[in-house]
């Protein structure tokens, strides 16, 4: 079975020593960087924009996950393919096109992913799955770091995996919001692929290890 991947969440680094953080998660095992985009109009919090995102991802040695939570992300997707984004992730309730959106992310270079709100049913990506690359599951309303995970997560994952399975599509699963390491072996376990990982990992007294905790267990 493929490894199972770990992403911290830039979201909960220290943003006044950014480049120690991202070093720190260069030489970590982690698998991936989140970077969390907010609009302050999808969600209730604006978190940075492209200035940071390019000075962050200077640094970055590994794969860059970029979820965006904000409205019209079409118009910004040549813009986060340069500024050197791999996976490019919009949220489902903010598409109306989001056949479009995903050849859009594609066309430029970027594997196309779909982020779902809790509320948001599995079913309604049944049409859609195999031109997906991977379906993010928010295990907490988004907009915030430190959230508690909501348990229902687990059936949703359960659900996506049959869809997945049902429909021959090669999609990964990743779960974003309050992954620790009481959640990530049963969230894996249900079929999650990738684990997003914010303030458990930074708010760590040691992140290195923590991450190094975190994959074992995903790969346990
Ligand atoms: C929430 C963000 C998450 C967040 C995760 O809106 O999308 O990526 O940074 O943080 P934790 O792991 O602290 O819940
Ligand atoms: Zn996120």
């Amino acid at each position: 079975m493929a490894s199972k991947l770990i992403a911290p969440s830039v979201l909960a680094a220290d943003f006044a020593n950014l480049q120690r953080d991202i070093e720190m998660i260069n030489a970590s095992e982690a698998d991936w960087f989140h970077i969390d985009i907010m609009d302050g109009v999808f969600v209730p919090n604006i978190s940075f924009g492209m200035p940071v995102l390019k000075a962050i991802t200077k640094h970055t040695k590994k794969t860059v996950d970029v979820h965006l939570m904000i409205v019209n992300p079409d118009q910004y997707i040549q813009t986060f393919a340069d500024l050197g984004s791999d996976i490019l992730t919009v949220h489902y309730e903010a598409c109306t096109h989001l056949n479009r959106t995903l050849q859009a992310i594609k066309a430029a270079g970027m594997k196309a992913g779909v982020a779902l709100n809790p509320h948001t049913n599995i079913n309604v990506l049944e049409d859609t799955i195999n031109a997906i690359d991977m379906v993010c599951i928010m295990s907490v309303n988004p907009g915030f770091g430190g959230q508690s995970f909501i348990e229902n997560t687990y059936n949703k994952v359960k659900q996506l995996k049959h869809l997945i399975t049902k429909k021959g599509a090669s999609t990964l699963i990743e779960i974003d919001g309050g992954v620790t390491n009481k959640n990530a072996k049963q969230l894996v376990d249900a079929g999650a692929d990738v684990l997003v990982a914010g303030s458990y990992v930074f708010g760590a007294e040691n992140p290195t290890e923590t991450v190094k905790d975190l994959k074992a267990l995903a790969n346990s």
